[in-house]
């Protein structure tokens, strides 16, 4: 069975790592706003390992006119897990996070490769691709909550 929890942020590095951050240092694993009281980690557990992550934070995207806006961060998932429904597991449970902290608008920065996923959860684009130095091609993804 597969649970979703909060978790520490010290927690998210293993996986960030090995997915989001691959031969790059330990330290690029650290997001500015981490430890932020209203930043939420969340990780999704089986037989007691972390196998995928995301992170909330409370930053507005000035693109928005919506006033409590969180942005998802460090979405991933083990290799070897994906494609089992734990990204939408994750997802549902960023939403529901939202929903509970009177949150009207979820954004976020998506790698190009990630966008069909994030369109099958009825998240729309906006605006042109851009470039993340060192990381790759991304839109800016949202959803009404
Ligand atoms: C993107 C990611 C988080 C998706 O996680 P996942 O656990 O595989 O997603 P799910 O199993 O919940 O997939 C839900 C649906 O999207 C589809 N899907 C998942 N990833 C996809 C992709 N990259 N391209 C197209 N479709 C995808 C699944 O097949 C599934 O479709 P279905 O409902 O028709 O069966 C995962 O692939 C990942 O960690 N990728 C590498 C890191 C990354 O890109 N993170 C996002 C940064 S913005």
């Amino acid at each position: 069975m597969k649970i979703v929890k909060k978790i520490k942020t010290i927690d998210t590095y293993p996986v960030r790592h090995l997915v989001l951050r691959k031969g790059k240092p330990i330290e690029s694993c650290s997001f500015t706003g981490d430890d932020e009281e209203t930043t939420i980690h969340l990780g999704v557990f089986y037989k007691e390992k972390i196998i995928g992550i995301a992170s909330l934070f409370k930053i507005d995207n000035a693109s928005f006119k919506e006033s409590n806006q969180f942005q998802l961060r460090g979405m991933a998932v083990l290799d070897e897990f994906r494609k089992e429904g734990i990204g939408t597991l994750l997802i549902n449970e960023a939403e529901k996070i939202c929903k509970s902290n009177s949150s009207d608008l979820l954004w976020f920065n998506a790698r190009e490769s990630a966008v069909p996923f994030y369109l099958k959860l009825n998240f729309k684009t906006f605006g042109t691709k851009f470039e993340i130095n060192g990381i790759g091609p991304h839109y800016v993804m949202y959803k009404n909550i």
